[in-house]
């Protein structure tokens, strides 16, 4: 299964295997990953799965769609170039390895 790292504001990393075919948001509330509230279940209708790719990764992700462009204009913490919504990053074996910064703020 591809590894997927998730890096907290204090440093601290986690790196959870998550199954292909699902999300990294799924993966990442399967496993309980603090920090990750994903309150609309996936629906890209929240914001609150929002992270930050590591930038030399961004290139390998699916497109972002208007509706998760829109979105993450809400989110709780600061957008950034690399944030992305992880319900809307379908986990590939092409992800593996991906690291994702956790913001400081989901709500
Ligand atoms: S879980 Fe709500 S937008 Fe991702």
């Amino acid at each position: 299964m591809p590894n997927v790292v998730f890096v907290h504001p204090d440093g601290a990393r986690e790196e959870l295997e998550i199954a292909e075919g699902t999300s990294v948001m799924q993966g990442a509330t399967a496993q309980g990953i603090d920090g990750i509230v994903a309150e609309c279940g996936g629906n890209c209708m929240c914001a609150t799965c929002h992270v930050y790719v590591e930038p030399s990764q961004l290139a390998s992700l699916p497109a972002m769609s208007e509706e998760e462009d829109a979105l993450l204009n809400g989110t709780a913490s600061e957008r950034k170039p690399n944030s992305r919504l992880t319900c809307q990053l379908p986990v590939t074996a092409a992800l593996d390895g991906l690291v994702v910064s956790l913001p400081e703020r989901q709500v």
